[in-house]
């Protein structure tokens, strides 16, 4: 059996800091059950002049400054990766999905697969297109061999979000900040990838 730690990656964009408040308790969690954790964000693509017309953004680019830019590498290292992306019209952001698509060389090895993966998202409006999302990101674990961990209805919390494909949080453009019930989803999706990933780590070292 192993009794290494999980290596868990945690890999976000996040323009206006919802998500990457939520990325820091999925990070905050794992740390405290034991895992090795790297939260990472994706490299931003927007002009400087669009991050700087909109307050909330540049606040997230100052408060975020010293968080690694995510590379390739910390997927080959993890034994589970935890993405997480905002809702842009029903699907994942651009900066997210340009990580992913320099990914190709680790799966051409096969680098990418017998990991467990899972999603976060958040979204300005209920109903906006978080699962949309949430299965859009899922997409791309299919195609790594990844083993999907949904967090399902695993937890009585999970009645309370009502989410099953993953953490997601209803931001209102900044006037709902993330609250108890999404900090609990978050907690909840964590642990939940690290058992997962902990059991088939032990499975795989056999
Ligand atoms: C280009 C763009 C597209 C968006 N599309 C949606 C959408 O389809 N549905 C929705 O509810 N919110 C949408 N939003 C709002 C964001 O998903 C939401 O504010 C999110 O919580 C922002 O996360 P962040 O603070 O981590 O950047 C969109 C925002 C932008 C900038």
């Amino acid at each position: 059996m192993s009794t290494e730690p999980v290596k868990l990656a945690v890999v976000y964009y996040s323009s206006t800091g919802t998500i990457a408040t939520l990325a820091k308790e999925l990070a905050e969690t794992a740390e405290k059950a034991g895992a090795e954790v790297r939260l990472r964000k994706a490299a931003e693509l927007a002009p400087q002049a669009a991050i700087e017309s909109n307050p909330a953004w540049a606040e997230n680019v100052r408060a975020t400054a010293d968080v690694a830019e995510a590379t390739p590498e910390d997927l080959e290292w993890a034994d589970a990766v935890i993405f997480g992306s905002p809702t842009r019209f029903g699907n994942i952001a651009s900066q997210l999905k340009q990580f992913i698509d320099t990914l190709g060389g680790l799966w051409a090895q096969g680098k990418l697969a017998d990991k467990v993966y899972s999603g976060f998202t958040s979204s300005a409006t209920a109903h906006g297109g978080q699962e949309s999302t949430l299965l859009a990101l899922y997409n791309s674990f299919h195609h790594f061999g990844g083993i999907v961990a949904a967090p399902g209805y695993t937890d009585g919390s999970k009645f309370v979000d009502g989410n099953p494909y993953g953490t997601s949080h209803v931001d209102a453009q900044g006037n709902n900040p993330v609250d108890d019930v999404s900090r609990t989803a978050a907690r909840v999706q964590s642990e939940r990838v690290l058992r997962i990933a902990a059991a088939l780590k032990s499975g795989l070292a056999a």
